[in-house]
This record gives C-alpha cells, structure tokens and sequence, in this order.
C-alpha cells in the first residue's frame, strides 16, 4: 500500500528533527509523574496534539494522589496546566471535562473553564460532545441524567497546520432531497441548486460512545477509575495529529490514547500519577504495538518498557 501526505504534510522521519521531543520521551509513559512538572521541561511545540482527561472537579482522588479541587480553585488548576499545554502543542490542546450537581446545582466549571481560556486570549473551538449511550444514572427525580460531557478544545490562531477533518467521517446516510436548496442572507430560498453530496461526510463535533457492558473497548481500562472510550481518543488521534506524529496525554490513566494513537501509526507520549495505571498503560501501548506497527505506514519507534 502506498503512503501519501495528507493534507500537504511531510513526515519528519523517526529520530529526525521530529519537533524538538527528546527521542528518549517517545512512545513512553512516564511515572509516578506530575503531568505539570513534565510539562514544564518540555520544549515549545514539541508534540502535536495535547489530549486526554484531568481529574475532574471535587470527584475522584486517584488514590490520594490527584488534586481534588473544587470550583474556580478547579478552573485556576487546568488554567495553569493549560498554558504549559498550549505552549508544547503545535496543534489542539483537548480535555474532556465535567463538573458537578450537587444539591441540584450544577457547578458549571467546564463553562468556567472555557471563559476563562477564551478571556486569556486563548482560540477556542466550540466545545465537541463526548455522548455516552448506556451510562447508568437516573437524573434524580426532576431533572435527566447526564448523557454527554463537553470536550473543551483551543488551537493555535488561524489554520491548522494539520487536520483531517474527514477521517471519521462515513459515507453520508441520506440522499439530497427537497427541492429548495438553502437561503440566501436576504431570506431568499434558492430552489433546486444541484447539491453533490461528499462521498464522505464531516463527522461533526459529536463523537457517540456505547459505554458500560465490556464496551470500553479494551478490558484493562475497567481497572481505571475513570477511563474514557477508545472512540474519543480515536477521533482526536485521528483528525488532529497527522501519521508519525506525537500526541501528548498528561492523563494517561489505563492507557486509551496510547492504544489509539500506535493502532493509527502516531507516537505518544504520556503522563501518570499512579504507577499503577501506567502499568496498564504500558501493557495496552504494547499490545497495540504488537498487533498494528507492521501495517503502518511510517516505521513506528519500540514502545518503551
Ligand atoms: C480521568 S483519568 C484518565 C483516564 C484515561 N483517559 C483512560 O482512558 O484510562 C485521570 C488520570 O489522571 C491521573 N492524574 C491525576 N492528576 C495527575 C497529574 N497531576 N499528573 C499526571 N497524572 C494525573 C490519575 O491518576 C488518573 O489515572
């Protein structure tokens, strides 16, 4: 099978310039590590996605390890972290993100979060929806449960210097039909414009999950206390960091993005708080290694040990 460049794209070639990562860093989790820490000794734009998913506001402790904060003291946290993520991505710096209800208040921090950044001069893309098919909860007993989570995303200003916005998306479902076509900005409809449906359609910024039941996708990440599904972390491997490149998650927990992005032929690079996790990680990265580096395209660089 022959490679093409996509989107006018050049590899850089393994151990070659490959941003200014130290090659020793790549395809590599490491732990017991503060992702803040590593962050800040690391170059400028020296991967090319920031991905994953922080400890979310006043839940989990990850073992007594993880910050439980709770509020704006949340929103300064990530504020914080995200400027060393932005500073080290060339490309998108994405978080799935959630707050919390208690007493039937609804903290909102993702929203804060997202003011906060778009306030600082930060480029944001209108939050993607992380939709969870099959997520228990009943929503009490005046409200629905929550069925999807908000992605916050920002980007360097103007174009990326790589996306494929296509690459998850599918043939579309529907033939063009009616005869009206659009309107123009005065109101006017525009009658029977032929329209050519793409022969794949742009998947748009919701990324449905079946979740629960064994659907995670592989069963080490039910070892994680908050794992997310290998689908999101394909969607942003896919779209956002071009083949043979290196996408960073400073919350590596069991391992989804590193799974995902050697299953696409990118590089990873992660960050664990709990050596526990990183184990498992480790083993996913592996035997996703195992199973896809002799199809890829670009020679994929040994996961470490
Ligand atoms: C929401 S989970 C991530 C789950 C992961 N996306 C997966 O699919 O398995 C958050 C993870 O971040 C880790 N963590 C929390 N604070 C951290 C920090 N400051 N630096 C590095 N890792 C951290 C936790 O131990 C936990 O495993």
């Amino acid at each position: 099978m022959s490679w093409q460049p996509l989107g006018g794209w050049k590899p850089l070639g393994i151990g070659g310039p490959f941003n200014s990562l130290p090659v020793r860093l790549l395809n590599t989790i490491q732990s017991p590590a503060d992702c803040y820490e590593l962050a800040l000794s690391l170059p400028d734009k020296c991967v090319d996605v920031v991905f994953g998913s922080p400890p979310y506001e006043n839940a989990r402790h990850y073992g007594g390890k993880a910050k439980k904060l709770k509020g704006q003291d949340w929103v300064d946290w990530m504020m914080k972290l995200w400027r060393e993520f932005d500073r080290i991505s060339r490309g998108i710096v994405g978080m799935v993100v959630e707050g919390r209800t208690v007493g039937r208040r609804y903290s909102a921090t993702p929203h804060l979060l997202a003011a906060d950044l778009h306030r600082a001069g930060y480029h944001l893309r209108k939050d993607y929806a992380y939709v969870r098919w099959g997520i228990p909860g009943s929503g009490g007993d005046d409200g629905h449960k929550n069925r999807w989570e908000p992605v916050i995303v920002t980007k360097p200003p103007g174009k990326l210097f790589w996306a494929d916005n296509l690459a998850m998306g599918k043939p579309p479902k529907h033939k063009p039909g009616g005869a009206c076509s659009h309107r123009t900005s005065s109101g006017k409809r525009v009658a029977k414009r032929e329209y050519k449906a793409p022969a794949i359609a742009n998947p748009g910024n919701i990324i449905e999950c079946t979740v629960g039941g064994g659907h995670m996708g592989d069963y080490r990440a039910h070892d994680s206390e908050a794992p997310f599904h290998v689908r999101i972390a394909e969607f942003f491997v896919r779209s956002y960091c071009p083949p043979g490149g290196v996408i960073f998650d400073p919350f590596m927990g069991s391992g989804t993005v590193a799974e995902m992005a050697v299953m696409h032929g990118r590089n990873y690079l992660g960050c664990e708080l709990q050596e526990e996790q990183a184990v498992l990680a480790r083993e996913r990265a592996k035997k996703a290694h195992d199973a896809y580096a002799a199809l890829q395209p670009l020679p994929l660089l040994p996961v470490a040990s």
